[in-house]
């Protein structure tokens, strides 16, 4: 199974891109599905059909399916019972920690439908792979962060996960009358889903993420801070898209000048994106719209040139191209020990580090991510940090004091990934 998650900046291209890259991987052969959780659905407009929130097949391109989850009203009313019962929870206790900015990321129904749903989608065993249409960065962040955001709060504010839904479905079924357990068992289930949801999209083996970005310097800003943000989440970013350059032998003093700018924001777009495949697609004189035409930008999109091939998009479900490493991934031995994450882009002065509780909190610039520390590392005290190769390397040094008399010895090892499952 591979999931390709578009997204960038509102107008690049994210839905067209994410349909022509469907088309070619429908035409190498896998099962393909195109899905958008951006709630201006626009799939259906792009490839010409009408759609609905069950796939359906697209007429000229056997192999290819796409729905557009329906994210209203299916979800509202519990979600906002939710949200608001952490709210008050919050604030009754008047939590230090927990700052005014970590609730506003609590994130509306939309998305904890869209999750819901692509992961269903995935498990459904129908398709080799999945192409995600998703909503403009900032919608695209919370989404991706939400199931770690829930089981922060989940866990921090309101104890074992069994009190947490308890005390959930207590506040869905309303204050006459009890919790009743087909409620309960429904938010259990549903806390767990996005568990898994997260842990699916998480998986740099399944699921990439793909920007998509025009050769404009805002549109290029806002990328950069997204793969950092991205990448400081645990998602893989593994390839650039560059839309809309302009076409070589168009000419004349006004496409002069722009294409002038495109280069340069290209220079920043090569350097910012060093060591991920950087895909070109040139503006077309009419927008792609149709199975054809974006078959046709597809041949730009993946033609062959600098950036590696893409396996999907010529011979059915091939071997995954090598994304930025590890996500994250804890080495080292004897009492020193080395945590270490993708971290792009980021300046030694917007990086800020703490300790909270088991929690590590990583802050660049106002995106925070909570890391909850393997146990090992819970014990050890935080030396320093430092950039390299595009990572963040967190040292630890084993503290003594904190360790149980006779378990000095015990070494935290190394544990891929380890902050991928520890969600809160
Ligand atoms: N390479 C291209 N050439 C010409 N028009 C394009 C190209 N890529 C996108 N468009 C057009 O630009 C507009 C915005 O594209 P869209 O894919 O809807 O962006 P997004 O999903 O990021 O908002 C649409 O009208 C689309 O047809
Ligand atoms: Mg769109």
């Amino acid at each position: 199974m591979r999931i390709a998650l578009h997204t960038g900046k509102g107008g690049v291209g994210k839905t067209t891109i994410s349909a022509a890259t469907a088309v070619a991987w429908a035409a190498g052969g896998a099962r393909t599905l195109l899905v958008s959780t951006d709630p201006a659905h626009s799939i259906g407009d792009v490839l010409g059909t009408r759609l609905h929130g069950e796939p359906t097949p697209v007429p000229g391109r056997p192999g290819l399916f796409a729905a557009q989850v329906d994210t209203r009203g299916r979800f509202e009313q519990s979600w906002r019972h939710i949200r608001s019962y952490l709210v008050g929870v919050l604030s009754a206790r008047g939590m230090a920690e927990v700052q005014a900015e970590e609730l506003v990321v609590l994130p509306g129904a939309e998305e904890i439908v869209a999750l819901l749903e692509l992961r269903r989608l995935a498990a459904s065993g129908d398709y080799d792979a999945i192409v995600v249409d998703c909503a403009p960065t900032g919608e695209t962040l919370r989404l991706l962060a939400l199931p770690e955001t829930i089981g922060f709060y989940a866990q921090r504010l309101l104890g074992t996960p069994q009190r947490v839904l308890r005390t959930i479905a207590a506040s869905i079924t309303g204050l006459p009358g009890a919790p009743n357990a087909t409620v309960r068992d429904a938010v259990g289930e549903l806390l767990s889903e996005l568990m898994a949801a997260r842990a699916l999209l998480a998986d740099p083996t399944i699921t990439g993420v793909r920007l998509v970005l025009t050769p404009e310097r805002m549109v290029v800003a806002e990328a950069r801070r997204l793969f950092t943000a991205l990448s400081l989440h645990g998602f893989a970013v593994e390839a650039v898209t560059v839309n809309r350059l302009l076409p070589p032998g168009v000419g004349g003093e006004f496409l002069r000048r722009q294409r002038e700018s495109q280069r340069e924001a290209m220079t920043q777009v090569e350097e910012s994106f060093q060591g991920l495949p950087i895909r070109r697609v040139p503006t077309r004189p009419e927008e792609p719209i149709g199975v054809a035409q974006l078959a046709e930008l597809a041949a730009d999109l993946f033609a062959a040139g600098p950036a590696p091939a893409d396996p999907l998009a010529t011979v059915g479900a091939g071997p995954v191209t090598a994304g930025t490493g590890p996500a994250m991934e804890v080495t080292g031995s004897d009492g020193w020990y080395q945590l270490s994450l993708p971290l792009p882009l980021v300046d030694r002065g917007d990086l800020a580090l703490s300790r909270s509780g088991t929690d590590l909190v990583v802050t660049v610039g106002d995106v925070r991510r909570r890391i909850a520390l393997p146990s090992g590392l819970q014990r050890c005290t935080t030396e320093g940090a430092s950039f390299a190769g595009g990572r963040l390397v967190i040292d630890f040094a084993a503290d003594p004091a904190q360790w149980p008399a006779g378990l000095a010895a015990g070494v935290p090892g190394a544990v891929p990934g380890a902050a991928m499952a520890g969600a809160g």
